[in-house]
C-alpha cells in the first residue's frame, strides 16, 4: 500500500497521515460542525472545539479517497491554535505544501477539506 501511494505521487507525510488516520474521529459536543459533499461525490465532516475564537481541537471523518483523508489530517493539524478568521483563509496550496505533495489529480481533494472547514466556521459564526 505504502509503495502504491508513493508511486502515485503522495509524499511520505501524506502517506503517514492517511495510514495513521491522524485526527480522524468525532466529537460528541463540538462547538462547530459541518458536513460537505464535493463535486466528486465524496463527503467530509469536521468537528471543532473553539475557545475565545481560537480552535482548540479538530477532528474529521470522510467518505473519500486517500487525498481526502491526508488533506483532512493536514488541515485539522494546521488549524489548531489558529483564530477562526485565520483558519477560514487557508487555501488548497497551503494544505498541499504542508503535506509535502500529493498527486496532481488529487489536488481537488484538498478543496473538500477546505470547503468543509469554511462551512463549519460559517455555521458557527451564524449561530452567534
Ligand atoms: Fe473526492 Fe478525492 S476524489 S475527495
Amino acid at each position: 500500500m505504502q509503495d502504491l501511494l508513493k508511486e502515485s505521487g503522495y509524499s511520505e507525510k501524506a502517506i503517514e497521515y492517511y495510514l495513521n488516520k491522524v485526527n480522524v474521529g468525532e466529537m460528541s459536543e463540538p462547538d462547530a460542525h459541518a458536513i460537505y459533499t464535493g463535486p466528486c461525490g465524496d463527503t467530509m465532516e469536521i468537528f471543532l472545539n473553539v475557545e475565545d475564537g481560537v480552535i482548540k481541537e479538530a477532528k474529521f471523518q470522510a467518505i473519500g479517497c486517500a487525498g481526502a483523508f491526508s488533506s483532512g489530517s493536514a488541515l485539522t493539524e494546521m488549524i489548531i491554535g489558529m483564530t477562526l478568521e485565520e483558519a477560514e483563509e487557508i487555501e488548497e496550496d497551503e494544505i498541499i505544501e504542508y503535506l509535502g505533495g500529493i498527486p496532481m489529480q488529487k489536488v481537488h481533494c484538498t478543496c473538500l477539506s477546505k470547503r468543509t472547514l469554511q462551512k463549519a466556521i460559517k455555521d458557527y459564526k451564524e449561530k452567534g
